[in-house]
């Protein structure tokens, strides 16, 4: 099986979790669009909330029936993407620059399945560029004190803003988003608490502690994986 065929394979693995009556969190990018269509497929009364625009979207077109954050108030599973699966189920999200939908979206969920294809698993965080989401007024500066904040982490690296066609990307919500390559997260719950207390600093793609299971595609099958 190729990255893809893993990706889907682990999306209609999780749409078999859902169940007729359940409110359910759609996760962003690639695999999570499995899932969505796999869930679509099942036909269920069920009721959705988005993490993205671009996931409302694609639910929306294939009849699943959406509802805001605020109006669900508790959701029953949400099923997500990551960019990487590390130690204890921690991950870094927020490659498709929706990490701030996605947290509010996971934190109001009681479970939470994390779908990936096999080269997502790492020993140790940081390969992936952290996504840093930063309020867009001021940003340089922040990304300023965003670097004292790594270098108190012991992690000297420059993040970098995140460009499209000329442009730095905006998020759903208007922000930016700063790229730190850390290389190797040692300590990510210090990480966490040193970004979140950088003022301009909105979130951060370290989720920790919040997946429930992984189901990872892989050359074998589908393997479930617990923190
Ligand atoms: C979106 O912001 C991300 O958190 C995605 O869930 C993550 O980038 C995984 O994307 P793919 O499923 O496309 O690899």
């Amino acid at each position: 099986m190729n990255a893809d065929d893993q990706k889907r394979a682990a999306g209609e693995a999780a749409a078999a979790f859902v169940e007729a009556g359940m409110t359910v969190g759609l996760g962003t990018g690639s695999t999570a669009a499995w899932f969505v269509k796999a869930l679509a497929a099942r036909k269920l009364d069920i009721v959705a909330v988005s993490t993205s625009l671009a996931t409302a979207e694609l639910a929306a077109s294939l009849g699943i029936r959406l509802k805001e954050l605020g109006e669900a108030k508790a959701i029953d599973l949400t099923v997500d993407g990551a960019d990487e699966i590390g130690p204890a189920l921690s991950l870094i999200k927020g490659g498709g620059a929706a990490l701030l939908r996605e947290k509010l979206v996971w934190e109001a969920s009681k479970r939470c399945v994390v779908i990936a294809d096999a080269a997502k698993r790492v020993p140790v965080l940081g390969k992936f560029p952290l996504p840093i989401e930063v309020v867009a007024f001021g940003h340089e500066t922040t990304m300023l004190r965003i670097c004292d904040a790594l270098t108190e982490c012991d992690l000297g690296v420059a993040p970098r803003l995140r460009m499209k066609d000329g442009a730095p990307v905006r998020t759903d919500g208007g922000n930016v988003i700063y790229d730190a390559a850390c290389g190797r997260i040692e300590e990510p719950a210090l990480l966490a608490a040193v970004l979140k207390s950088v003022t301009g600093v909105v979130d951060h793609g370290l989720f920790l502690d919040l997946a429930d299971l992984a189901l990872v595609g892989t050359a074998d099958g589908v393997v479930s994986v617990e923190p």
